[in-house]
């Protein structure tokens, strides 16, 4: 299981449980995102079919990817589905660059409660981020927003492990 530090999120107040993702659906999630980058080395390519195959099976409203931006020390927009996103995120500001900074997952309930949040949609109450870490370092983060309370647990985050795991393994062995 990973770590996590930040949980504003009481999972008996989860104000929308039929929105969750329940533990068969996500296991088949699971198994096409896997077959889906299967054998292909572009990473874009799979982040862009990662992205569509979550949003198209979810009620999120969004989901993607920033990766690090070596050079300017900052996240960049990656392949997502959803409204239009923030282009850059910068250090110290915002949940995806806690993830980065920390390299830890966040779980956020309330994204008005949380101090910084960068708010790219303003139909976005909850949001999960997790990093993507190759070798101790973060090199991307995946982003999901839910205009549902509270939507997301620690239960999102061990049952998106397996993709997650697939991209840090792959990372470097893909072209970019
Ligand atoms: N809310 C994020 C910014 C990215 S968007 O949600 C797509 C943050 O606070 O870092």
């Amino acid at each position: 299981m990973r770590q996590y530090v930040r949980y504003l999120c009481d999972s008996d107040t989860i104000d929308q449980p039929d929105m969750q993702l329940n533990e068969e659906t996500y296991k088949t999630l699971m198994q096409q995102c896997l077959s889906l980058i299967e054998g292909e080395p572009n990473r874009m390519a799979n982040m862009a079919n990662l992205a569509a195959a979550l949003s198209n099976a979810t009620d999120w409203h969004w989901v993607g990817f920033y990766l690090l931006d070596e050079r300017r020390d900052e996240l960049v927009l990656g392949p997502f589905q959803g409204p239009v996103a923030c282009t850059r995120l910068f250090r110290g500001k915002g949940v995806c660059a806690e993830a980065w900074e920390t390299g830890l997952p966040q779980i956020v309930g309330n994204v008005h409660e949380y101090k910084g949040h960068v708010a790219c949609s303003a139909a976005t109450n909850a949001e999960l981020v997790l990093p993507i870490r190759v070798q101790g370092r973060v090199v991307a983060v995946f982003d999901v927003d839910s205009v549902h309370f509270n939507a997301f647990s620690v239960f999102d985050v061990n049952a998106l492990e397996p993709m997650i795991s697939a991209l840090e393994n792959s990372w470097n062995l893909w072209e970019s």
